[in-house]
């Protein structure tokens, strides 16, 4: 089939897949440097290279337009970019937006949780590796583990939909927590999805001895919990089961042991304006000058994008065996 946008303003992938989902990344700095996004010593762009907010949501209206119901914002982390708020608030009072939701590592969700959600937010995923400060500290090489717990009491305390815990799994780093993760997230009566790490970016462990599939995750938390498969999905890769009587849904995300790139609803577009058609290949292109070469005139941006959809690739190709990442760009760029 060929790429279309249907008089209902859609964008249609040449592989019949609707696009209606953008992840934006509003920024590649972050206030952590984990080990398995980036590099110690990360270069970070130079202010110029980055959209400004008001690029943003010149980007996300127009996408909106054309058909997009979700906007997720990510990072580097998202809410350490100055004014991120009022990125929010503009995005939030979008005519046609469905849903608007925000992927964090939590550290500044004391000062902003509230605001976001009167902003909008309706859900938050909350990244979260270990429960043990030190670990967290070895995790993350410099975040702080008790700033997040304190965000994420007000992240409930700002009643959002719903929170979601992201843990990526690594052998020798946070396998032996996955029992004390989900207790934690039900006594929360919170969500947590597993990951399964993918290569992105140069980083100083391998990942064919960290990684820990899904299936092995799932089996141990069924020696602990009864959990009942579900049909639910928040529009994301996971696929969710419950343990009955909390609220609680456990989520995997399995890139290595169950693509799910043949229901992918979304494209990325990176804080430098890159639209990235997939999160695990290289096809792009570059919307940051038609921003700035037509800054009245909305029409060549609006057939970039229509036009992108005939090279949206049809999945990701992560090979653990390989040496050298899939992807060389961090995950920090892209936004995960
Ligand atoms: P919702 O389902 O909307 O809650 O979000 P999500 O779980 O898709 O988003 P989140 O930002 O929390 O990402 C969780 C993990 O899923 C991250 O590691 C993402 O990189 C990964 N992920 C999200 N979308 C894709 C995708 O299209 N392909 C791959 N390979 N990974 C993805
Ligand atoms: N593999 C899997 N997940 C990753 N994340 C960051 N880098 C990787 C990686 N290499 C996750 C973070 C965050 C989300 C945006 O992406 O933990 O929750
Ligand atoms: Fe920052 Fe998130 Fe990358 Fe960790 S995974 S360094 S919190 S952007």
């Amino acid at each position: 089939m060929l790429a279309q946008t249907e008089s209902n303003n859609t964008l249609v992938d040449r592989y019949g897949r609707t696009v209606d989902y953008i992840r934006l990344s509003i920024t590649d700095r972050c206030d952590f440097r984990c080990v398995y996004c980036m590099s110690e010593d990360m270069i970070f762009l130079p202010r110029e290279e980055v959209l400004s907010l008001e690029e943003c949501v010149r980007l996300v209206r127009t996408f909106v337009d054309l058909g997009v119901g979700k906007v997720r914002i990510t990072g580097g982390e998202p809410l350490v970019r100055k004014n991120a708020l009022w990125l929010f608030q503009e995005i939030g009072q979008l005519p046609g937006l469905r849903e608007l939701v925000v992927t964090t590592n939590g550290s500044q969700l004391e000062q902003q949780a509230q605001a976001l959600r009167d902003a909008g937010v309706r859900r938050i995923n909350i990244s979260l590796d270990s429960l043990d400060a030190e670990r967290f500290r070895k995790i993350t090489r410099i975040g702080d583990l008790n700033k997040v717990l304190k965000g994420i009491q007000a992240a409930k305390a700002a009643k959002f939909e719903r929170i979601k815990l992201n843990t990526v799994m690594m052998r020798g780093f946070n396998d032996d927590e996955t029992i004390a993760l989900v207790d934690f997230a039900l006594r929360q009566g919170i969500d947590i999805s597993f990951i399964e790490e993918m290569p992105l970016g140069e980083v100083d462990h391998t990942r064919a001895s960290t990684y820990v599939s899904n299936d092995e995750t799932l089996k141990l938390l069924q020696t602990r919990y009864i959990l009942v498969s579900s049909a639910e999905t928040t529009g994301g890769p996971a696929r969710y089961w419950r343990i009955p009587d909390s609220e609680t849904r456990v989520g995997f995300i399995s890139p290595h042991s169950h693509n799910f790139c043949e229901s992918c609803n979304r494209v990325r577009i990176t804080c430098k304006g890159e639209l990235y058609l997939c999160l695990g290949q290289e096809d792009k292109v570059d919307l940051m000058h038609l921003l700035r070469n037509f800054p009245n005139d909305d029409a060549p941006l609006r057939e970039a994008i229509i036009g992108s959809m005939q090279i949206k690739p049809k999945g990701h190709d992560f090979d653990l065996r390989r040496a050298e990442p899939a992807v060389v760009r961090f995950m920090s760029m892209t936004g995960g």
